[in-house]
């Protein structure tokens, strides 16, 4: 019988479209555990400081109906204080009691002052700029566990963008906890806590985005079957090198460790950056569930070569006066239209100003300014100025002195 289930899996992993996130995603578990008293902000701020993606919450309910972060259902392992406030079952004692507890402590004095947070707390302190891996920890329905995590997530505006992006997983041991979010919110993705095989495979794709199996049971065959039913794995907690590169070997989408640093190290250039890691894992899934069609549609425009020139009313000096020394001034405009690396404005020998076959002793005067652009140009003005200088002396033949000027606009980087 185990040998047939063995053999389908493989069949399975074989035919169908496997489809394994492109990120690896770094969960810190209960935070840089490894290194500062779990569950705490020194641990969080740690686990985010070194790379993790996630941080994780493992939930209790105080006395009264708080959403507190601690792994054990009783105080005893994790926390120091008064024993009538900081021993015994966390759903005895109420918030204000609890918070007379150091969560710190235990694990060194340095973290005395640590406290354990509400879940409220770890939202106000991170708000959107980090992801959230929740577990509803032995909940009992009593509690109503999950109406107040959900509520949360609406208060701090994480629902949707656990919808969309992933930055907050649900993960529970039970089944019946996640099936009671699924019933109220099916979009939200959530992550079952146990052994990774045909029979969890099959129910949890019917509510779930992925699995969380203890590392030891995992292999690369049950990873590519649960892929191949558009299931991610994420086995816990993976801590040393050579369990994280193996786990890393058979594909897995990312997993718990109490030391992100590790993982991180091992992931180098692959480690998902920022808040992308999810995201990323979010959308793979749904392109594996056929939930999300990418269709390339190219979008451009072109732009052809143009030198464009444009020039002003032309210039006039008006009436010259004879017997009189004086330079005449007069100007045009120029405007540029040019989609060329470079361009310039010139103007030809300018010559003399003619009258028939009376000519001007001194010759005409042009600047232009600017005249010369070094990348494109729209409709860029010069001032083309043009002097005339008359002699005292000049004799000057009645009638009108014109001439015609060639202007050129030109380019070397077309
Ligand atoms: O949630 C994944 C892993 O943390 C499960 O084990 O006992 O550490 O919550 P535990
Ligand atoms: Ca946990």
């Amino acid at each position: 019988m185990k040998k047939t289930l063995a053999l389908g899996l493989l069949a399975l992993a074989c035919v169908a479209p496997a489809q394994a996130s492109a990120v690896q995603l770094n969960i810190g578990h209960r935070g840089a555990s490894g290194t500062r008293p779990e569950h705490t902000f020194a641990a969080y701020d740690r686990a985010l400081a070194l790379g993790a993606d996630y941080i994780e919450q493992d939930l209790q309910v105080t006395s009264d109906g708080v959403l507190v972060v601690l792994h054990d259902g009783t105080l005893n392992r994790t926390v120091r204080g008064p024993a009538e406030n900081c021993t015994g079952a966390v759903d005895t004692k109420t918030l204000a009691q609890i918070k007379t507890c150091s969560a710190g402590e235990w694990f060194g004095a340095e973290w005395a002052g640590e406290k354990v947070p509400t879940l409220e707390e770890v939202f106000q302190r991170y708000g959107k700029t980090v992801n959230y891996y929740i577990e509803t920890k032995t909940p009992d329905p009593e509690d109503d566990m999950e109406t107040k995590l959900l509520a949360l997530l609406d208060k701090y505006d994480l629902r949707n963008a656990s919808i969309n992006d992933w930055q907050v997983l649900i993960q529970s041991f039970s089944a019946d906890s996640l099936k009671r979010v699924h019933a109220m919110d099916a979009r939200l993705p959530l992550v079952f806590l146990g052994t990774l095989n045909a029979a969890s495979i099959q129910s949890v794709r019917e509510y779930g985005v992925g699995i969380g199996p203890s590392f030891g049971g995992v292999t690369q065959a049950n990873v590519a079957a649960a892929h191949a039913a558009c299931l991610n794995v994420h086995p816990y907690t993976v801590n040393t090198d050579a369990d994280i590169a193996r786990m890393l070997s058979y594909g897995v989408d990312g997993m718990f460790t109490n030391f992100p640093e590790r993982l991180e190290a091992q992931l180098g250039a692959a480690a998902a950056p920022g808040l992308t890691g999810p995201k990323t894992a979010a959308a793979d899934l749904r392109r594996c569930r056929g939930e999300q069609k990418d269709v390339p549609a190219p979008v451009g425009g072109t732009v052809g070569a143009t030198l464009s020139l444009t020039l002003g009313t032309p210039g006039t000096f008006g009436a010259f006066t004879p017997g009189v020394e004086k330079v005449y001034t007069a100007s045009t405009k120029a405007t540029v239209v040019s989609t060329a690396g470079d361009a310039s404005l010139t103007v030809a020998d300018p010559g003399k100003l003619t009258n028939g076959t009376f000519t001007l002793a001194s010759p005409l005067g042009v600047a232009i300014t600017p005249n010369a652009w070094t990348g494109p140009v729209s409709n860029a003005e010069s001032v083309i100025a043009f002097t005339q200088p008359i002699a005292a002396n000049e004799p000057l033949r009645t009638g009108t002195y014109a001439k015609t000027l060639t202007f050129t606009l030109s380019t070397t980087n077309p």
